[in-house]
């Protein structure tokens, strides 16, 4: 297969492009067919040896890919091949095939392209953990970005200003300011012709910036913690300057301020349930179209060394990505697997077809089960305001991190039960029904609560079918809601359909 190889540690000049042998998949592995691979700075550290990470010589820079499950390994039970997913691989990207842990892959959301995702997970995923998880942002402080028009700083502006604080995009040009401007900053500074702390004091009329988030490190990040107001939070996230900051202790003293870490892998690792709980709420924002990626270029395989030295030299806006392999829109084409391995894994690619004149046939029938549904905090709060139920056992995470077991907020029973609904058109597709009502739920019962940040999905049965009046018919599926990890179901009933 076809890979940038790093044979010795070097600028990306350095970078030479070969035939190497595919990967295979250990037991808990997958091997991936790379369609696009993100260009994140960490990859321009790793090839000069300058990461925390450090590879056996020679290997394939790339960290972060979008792509197609080729193979999976004996032990790997919630992917299979043919399923397109996003990958976190650390190295081994800007190639053809990558091998990768299991639990770094995740299935790619739907309505996300390949190019995007192969550049999302980390830039949001670490600026979010940054705002939420550290700094704890809130709604109406001030927000400063240094390095603001590079990946992880672009996603800061727009992730603060849905996080609702006045945004200052600090950059070194007018076209990086201008991209700034777009996403969303309130206001500018161009730290290559203006004085960082005497624009900070007018924009913040003396008061000082309540977050500030630097990505580049430098002389600029004393200046900025010079200009941090009260109690205000200081977030390191990196050194792209190459220079790492020495602060006088006195500053924070002064200040009542924080200085704190970011790690958003480390992160991802200790805590994953926080993690899929921010990459849940991250998706949803996607979705709904609040945040979106800024890509800079898609640049060819054979281009990758050329991706890496723009960022290198500050020339990338956004995101870089290289474009792996070419694909129409109809491919990939997953691979059919086996109905053995499939009935192993117990996943299902289609609902079951049933023709509503035969249905009574399949009284009795087995559903398979649907694919996994992330249970969000902005779900839960969208069903409490929905149904103005806002119990603080729902909705104020401040008070489940410290009184619930496990820290976590609830998700309302009937929240739960209503998805059965939704779950049900997964499993079931019925041909020559013009109306389905979902109408009843009988012996609902919630034997387990689902935390915020967890993942259920629903199995079924179909138990019983009745001739209603009108040539209508009364559809019983017996429904049981599992929560990912927990022997217990989270709900078991029977959803009650009437089909015309
Ligand atoms: N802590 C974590 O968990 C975590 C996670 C992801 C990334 N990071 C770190 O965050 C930093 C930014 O990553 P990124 O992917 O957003 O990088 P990026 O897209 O290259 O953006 C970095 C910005 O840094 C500025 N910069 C200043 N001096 C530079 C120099 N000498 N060379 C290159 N850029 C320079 C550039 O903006 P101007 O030209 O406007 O100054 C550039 O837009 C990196 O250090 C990365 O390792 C940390």
């Amino acid at each position: 297969m076809k890979a940038v190889v790093c044979k010795a540690f070097g600028l990306p000049e350095t970078l030479v492009i070969e035939e190497i042998s595919p990967p295979f998949a250990k037991p808990d592995e997958v091997v991936i067919n790379v369609f696009a691979c993100g260009v994140n700075f960490p990859d321009l550290l790793i090839i000069q040896n300058k990461y925390q990470f450090k590879p056996d010589l020679p290997f394939s820079p790339g960290g972060e890919v979008s792509g197609v499950i080729e193979a999976v390994g004996e032990k790997v039970k919630h992917l299979k091949t043919g399923d397109r997913v996003v990958a976190l691989c650390g190295w081994g990207g800007f190639a053809e095939q990558v091998v990768v842990k299991a639990n770094r892959v995740f299935p790619m959301p739907a309505g996300m392209d390949f190019i995007n995702g192969a550049c999302t997970l980390y830039t949001y995923g670490t600026s979010y953990h940054a705002l939420k998880d550290r700094a704890q942002l809130k709604s109406g402080e001030t927000l400063l970005v240094l390095g603001a028009a590079g990946g992880v700083g672009l996603a800061a502006i727009e992730l603060g200003k849905v996080m609702g604080a006045t945004v200052i995009a600090a950059a070194s040009s007018k076209e990086k300011l201008n991209t700034c401007k777009e996403k969303g900053a309130d206001h500018l500074i161009n730290y290559s012709e203006e004085d960082l702390r005497s624009r900070l004091k007018e924009i913040t009329q003396e008061k000082g910036v309540d977050v500030i988030y630097d990505a580049v490190g430098g002389k600029l990040a004393e200046q900025a913690l010079r200009s941090i107001a009260w109690k205000g939070r200081y977030l390191v996230v990196g050194f792209t300057t190459g220079e790492i900051p020495q602060f006088p202790a006195n500053l924070p003293l002064l200040k009542g301020c924080s200085i704190m870490g970011v790690f958003w892998g480390s992160f991802a690792e200790r805590e994953p349930q926080q993690s899929l709980q921010n990459l849940g709420e991250l998706l949803s924002w996607m979705k709904s179209g609040k945040i979106k990626q800024h890509i800079h270029k898609v640049y060819s395989l054979d281009e990758a060394p050329q991706a890496l030295a723009d960022l290198m030299n500050r020339k990338v806006i956004g995101k870089a990505v290289v474009k792996v392999r070419t694909w129409t829109e109809d491919v990939p084409v997953p691979k059919v697997d086996s109905v053995k391995e499939r009935k192993a894994n117990q996943i299902i690619a289609k609902p079951l077809k049933i023709k509503l004149a035969d249905i009574k046939k399949y009284i009795g029938q087995s559903l398979a089960v649907t694919e996994w549904f992330m249970m969000t905090q902005e779900i839960i709060n969208e069903f409490a305001h929905a149904t103005q139920d806002n119990q603080w056992i729902h909705v104020d995470v401040e008070r489940a991190k410290a009184q619930m077991p496990g820290g976590k907020t609830i998700a309302h029973g009937y929240l739960t039960m209503s998805l059965a609904a939704k779950f049900f058109y997964e499993l079931i597709e019925i041909e020559g029904a013009t109306t389905a009502i979902n109408y009843g739920l009988n012996k609902a019962r919630f034997p387990v609560a689902v935390k915020s940040g967890s993942r259920i999905r629903m199995t079924g049965k179909i138990v019983n079918v009745e001739d209603m009046p009108n040539n209508g018919i009364k559809l019983f599926v017996e429904c049981t809601i599992q929560i990912e990890g927990e022997e217990k179901p989270a709900y078991v009933g029977e959803l009650l359909t009437a089909l015309y």
